[in-house]
C-alpha cells in the first residue's frame, strides 16, 4: 500500500493559465495571508478548548477499540453466521459510510460470492422509499442479518421509521431476544431518543463523540463501524487522516491544501461570481465521495445568517459529477456555459487493476487505434483532455491526485475536506457546524405526522394556502 500524501494542484486557477474572468492572480491569493493567520489562530484555540472535536477523531483509540470489540462479540455470538448488515441512517449518519465502502471495497462487493468475500454484505437503508425497504425484506434472512442503526439524535423521522420496520421484520422471524442481539445502535453517549431506546432494549451501542456533528462524523464510529464490518483497515484510514492533520496545521497557505482550497473557492465565489463547486472524480470508487462532499459543503456553508446575525445568503452550490461519464453529459456546459463553476478533478495515479485493450477489428480505424493501449491509459488521456479543454475555455479547475485509492489516501482526503470546510466557514463568517435549515424541514414533517410538541408546525402547514388550480396542468 502506498502511503504517500495526496497532491493538490491549483495551477489551473491562476490567471497565467486561466485567461478570462475566472482566473486568480497570485497577488489576489497572497492578499489572504493575514486573514489566514487570523483564522488559523482561531482554529488552534478553538481546538485546544475542545470546540472542534472532529479534529481529534484520528486519535480516539478508545472508540476504535470499542467498535472492534463490539463487532468481535457480535460475530462470536452469531457464530460467524452473518450474511448481511443493514446500516440505517441518513445524511451525516450515512453518507460517510457509503463513501468509505464504495471507495475501499470491491466495486461489486455485495455481489461477490462468499468464497471471495470474508465479510458480510452491507446495505444502507437511507431513504424511506417503501419499495426499496420492502425490496430489502425480500432478499434478507433475518437470522443472518445485523442491524446498525445510526442516529445521533434518535429523533430523525427517516431512520427511526426504517428502524421500526426492520424491528418488526426481524422480531416476527427471530423473536425479540435474538433481535436485540443483532442490533447495534450508534448514537449519542447520553442524550436523545435512540440512546433511551437502546438503554431500554439493552442492546449494544457505540458512542458518537460529543460535539461531532453528523457531516463531520465520517471518521467516528458512524463511518468507521460500517467500514470495519466491510473489512476496511480503519487504523490506516485514521493514520492517513492524522497525516493530513499535520499538513493542515501549516499556516503557510502555499503548503496547506485545505486552506488553499478554501481560499480559492471562496475568492472565486465572492469576488468572481463562481457560485458552483463541482467535484468530478475520474474513478467510480471515489464517486460517492462527491455525494458526501455535497452535504459537507451545502449544510456547512449554505447559511442565511453570518455569525454576527447579518443576512448573507452564503454558500457555493456543490455539484456531483464523475469522469468520464459526465464528459458525455456535463462538460459541454462546464466548457461553454457561464463562468460560474470551479471544477475539481479527483485523479488516481495507480488503479488496482490494469487492463490491456485487445487489438481487434484492424480494418475499422474507429476502433483499431485502441488496440495495444490500456483502459488505464484511455481513462488518463480522457481526464487530461478534459482538463486541457477546461483551461482552453478559461474555466478554473483543480486536480487532486491520489497515488492510489487506499485507506490511507482516502483518510487524507476526508480530513482535508473537513478542515477546508471549517476554515471556509470563517472566511464567509458563518457557523459551519450548525444546520438550522435542515431542522426546519424536520420539524414540519413532525408536525404533519402529529408528533407531540409540534402542533404549531402542523398549524402552519394546515394554513398554507390551497394550491391554485390555474397553475396545475392535468
Ligand atoms: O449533518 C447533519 O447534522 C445531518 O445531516 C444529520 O446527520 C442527519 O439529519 C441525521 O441526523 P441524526 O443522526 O440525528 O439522525
Amino acid at each position: 500500500m502506498i502511503k504517500k500524501t495526496i497532491t493538490y494542484d491549483f495551477n489551473n486557477t491562476i490567471s497565467d493559465q486561466i485567461k478570462g474572468p475566472s482566473g486568480i492572480s497570485l497577488e489576489e491569493i497572497e492578499s489572504y495571508g493575514k486573514k489566514v493567520t487570523e483564522i488559523n489562530n482561531t482554529l488552534i484555540s478553538k481546538r485546544e478548548t475542545g470546540g472542534l472535536p472532529f479534529y481529534e477523531l484520528p486519535y480516539r483509540k478508545d472508540e476504535l477499540d470499542d467498535l472492534k470489540t463490539t463487532w468481535d462479540s457480535v460475530k462470536e455470538e452469531m457464530k460467524d453466521n452473518i450474511e448481511n448488515v443493514i446500516v440505517i441512517g441518513i445524511g451525516g449518519s450515512s453518507l460517510g459510510g457509503v463513501a468509505l465502502i464504495k471507495a475501499l471495497t470491491h466495486p461489486f462487493y455485495n455481489l461477490l460470492p462468499e468464497s471471495l468475500r470474508s465479510t458480510p454484505r452491507i446495505f444502507f437503508a437511507e431513504n424511506i422509499d417503501p419499495d426499496e425497504i420492502k425490496g430489502l425484506f425480500d432478499i434478507l434472512d433475518p437470522e443472518k442479518t445485523i442491524i446498525n442503526i445510526i442516529s445521533k439524535s434518535g429523533n430523525t423521522a427517516e431512520p427511526m421509521a426504517n428502524f421500526l420496520l426492520f424491528q418488526k421484520f426481524m422480531v416476527e422471524k427471530i423473536g425479540e431476544e435474538n433481535f436485540k442481539k443483532q442490533v447495534i445502535a450508534t448514537t449519542d453517549a447520553e442524550k436523545g431518543t435512540m440512546r433511551q431506546i437502546a438503554d431500554e432494549l439493552g442492546i449494544r451501542t457505540l458512542k458518537i463523540p460529543e460535539g461531532v456533528g453528523g457531516r463531520f462524523s465520517a471518521l467516528s464510529p458512524v463511518g468507521l463501524f460500517p467500514a470495519y464490518m466491510a473489512g476496511i483497515d480503519i487504523d490506516v484510514l485514521l493514520e492517513g487522516a492524522a497525516l493530513m492533520d499535520k499538513v493542515c496545521k501549516n499556516e503557510d497557505l502555499f503548503k496547506n491544501p485545505a486552506y488553499m482550497n478554501a481560499v480559492i473557492h471562496y475568492h472565486l465565489h465572492v469576488r468572481k461570481g463562481v457560485n458552483m463547486a463541482v467535484l468530478m472524480p475520474y474513478s467510480m470508487a471515489l464517486s460517492e465521495i462527491s455525494v458526501w462532499y455535497r452535504q459537507l459543503l451545502a449544510e456547512s456553508l449554505g447559511k442565511k445568517y453570518s455569525m454576527n446575525g447579518e443576512i448573507v445568503y452564503a454558500g457555493q452550490t456543490p455539484v456531483k459529477a464523475v469522469g468520464a461519464i459526465d464528459q458525455h453529459s456535463q462538460i459541454q456546459l462546464y466548457r461553454e456555459g457561464p463562468d460560474d463553476k470551479i471544477i475539481t478533478i479527483l485523479s488516481v495515479e495507480n488503479f488496482r487493476n490494469f487492463l490491456n485493450l485487445p487489438a481487434l477489428y484492424s480494418s475499422f480505424e474507429g476502433v483499431s487505434y485502441l488496440g495495444g493501449h490500456t483502459l488505464n491509459e484511455l481513462f488518463d488521456a480522457e481526464k487530461k483532455a478534459t482538463i486541457l479543454a477546461l483551461v482552453k475555455s478559461g474555466k478554473p479547475n483543480i486536480e487532486i491526485t491520489l497515488p492510489e485509492i487506499n485507506p490511507h489516501t482516502v483518510g487524507q482526503l476526508f480530513y482535508m475536506y473537513e478542515v477546508q470546510t471549517v476554515f471556509a466557514g470563517y472566511l464567509y463568517n458563518v457557523n459551519s457546524l450548525d444546520q438550522p435549515g435542515v431542522e426546519a424541514g424536520k420539524n414540519y414533517a413532525y408536525g404533519m405526522l402529529g408528533r407531540e410538541g409540534y402542533a404549531d408546525m402542523k398549524e402552519e402547514v394546515d394554513n398554507f394556502p390551497e394550491r391554485d388550480t390555474r397553475f396545475i396542468i392535468e
